[in-house]
């Protein structure tokens, strides 16, 4: 069974009939109405409008997997309740065995933001962050606001990858965390991971050295990019990880970090703990963990939806940098990201405007792939129209 249509049949009959018999409704009717109501409210509410191509999150729009929809039913049903703690523990559990550290070396959050905020926060204690000049650095700027100086930016190469001898040249003892997503956002871009440890091992003995591994999951080979034995090692390295990628629950929000156990403890201090953690998403994030048959499906639609694109910023006389990820970075030459993102939107495709100082570059993220063709069908028309913007 294919997972739209074993999603479809899910929604359509077990969802229902598991609220009906947990929350103890008889009255089919009232429970037909209640869920019109829910499907109303789930296409205005919890998902872009009908007719929306949304590429614009880095999401995984095949989630959650029929699994994961499952145990949310499961677990909402039971969401009157204080009960977070076994469904946590037992997702701690899962994630120390396949790694092999303990509980203690893990820090639970509602997606990997909060947790990778707490990093910054603490980090931000002892100095400055350092961070490449393009880089998903929401987190890092938690500090910022608390009135902590401002990110220190390594300018990336000519390539947009990150520089990593120019940001080891610029750790000095005014920094308290050296911040790399890898891959990174919004470049798509990986780093040879020989030379990416050979810095995290250096620049670790100098500072705390963070690295977000969100995508991982997305590159070919993952375990070989990832900086978690590091962490299992003992150097001053921590790893972030997320269920809002590949698994497909950025909704639902689970997140973590891998870290040694003095530095859990001491991130774990700026949030709140087990009191962030929802039921439904750890249900979701434990029926989706080593649902292998769901990641390859999203993994094979999503590098469809990039060779698609690829061939597309071809045909339009365009280049865009290699991924490694579920989203691509187009170079729009001359042409300018926003004006470009606004045309897109006129045809209801929703994808990201310029970052920083990058005019001319344009991330679009892989959805479902009629939504890709909507992309790739739309990119003369929306490339004309940025450039009769750009001239008007
Ligand atoms: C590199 C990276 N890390 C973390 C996140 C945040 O993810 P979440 O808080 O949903 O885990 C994102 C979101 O786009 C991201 O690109």
């Amino acid at each position: 069974m294919s997972y739209n249509r074993s999603r479809r049949l899910f929604l359509g009959g077990s969802v229902a009939a598991s609220a009906i018999g947990a929350t103890g409704f008889t009255n089919l009717v009232s429970a037909q109405s209640t869920s019109a109501a829910a499907s109303k409210a789930a296409s205005v509410m919890y998902g872009p409008k009908p007719g929306v191509a949304k590429l614009n999150a880095n999401e995984n729009p095949f989630g959650p997997s029929p699994k994961a929809l499952e145990a949310i039913a499961i677990a909402s049903a039971q969401g009157g309740a204080y009960y977070a703690y076994p469904a946590a523990m037992t997702l701690l559990d899962m994630i120390a065995e396949r790694h092999g550290i303990t509980r203690k070396n893990i820090s639970l959050s509602a997606g990997s933001s909060p947790v990778l905020s707490y990093a910054a926060l603490a980090a931000s204690k002892n100095g400055k962050i350092l961070g490449p000049d393009l880089f998903w650095d929401t987190t890092s700027k938690a500090p910022e606001k608390q009135g902590a100086p401002e990110i220190v930016r390594v300018a990336n190469t000519a390539d947009l990858d990150i520089d990593l001898d120019a940001m080891y040249a610029a750790i000095d003892d005014s920094i308290g965390m050296v911040h790399i997503c890898n891959p990174n956002n919004p470049t798509g871009k990986v780093l040879d991971p020989i030379k990416l440890r050979e810095f995290c091992i250096k620049a670790s003995k100098k500072t705390l050295v963070l690295v977000d591994e969100a995508y991982n999951e997305l590159i070919d080979e993952p375990p070989k990019h990832s900086m978690i034995p590091l962490v299992k090692a003992g150097h001053n390295v921590i790893v972030a990880r997320t269920f809002s990628k590949i698994y497909g629950l950025a909704g639902m929000r689970v997140g973590y970090l891998i870290a040694s156990e003095k530095n859990t403890e001491w991130i774990n201090r700026y949030g709140m703990g087990g009191y962030t953690l929802n039921q439904a998403g750890l249900a979701a994030a434990i029926a989706s963990y080593n649902d292998n048959a769901f990641l390859t499906f999203s993994k094979e639609k999503i590098y469809e939806g990039k060779s698609m694109v690829m061939e597309a910023v071809k045909a339009n006389g365009l280049t865009a940098l290699p991924s490694s990820t579920n989203f691509i970075f187009v170079n729009l030459g001359d042409g300018n990201a926003e004006y470009f993102r606004q045309a897109m939107a006129e045809k209801d495709v929703l994808i990201r405007g310029i970052y920083r100082t990058y005019n001319n570059w344009s991330r679009v993220s892989m959805g479902k792939i009629a939504d890709v063709k909507r992309y790739v069908d739309a990119m003369p028309a929306a490339l004309e129209k940025m450039q009769s913007m750009q001239k008007s």
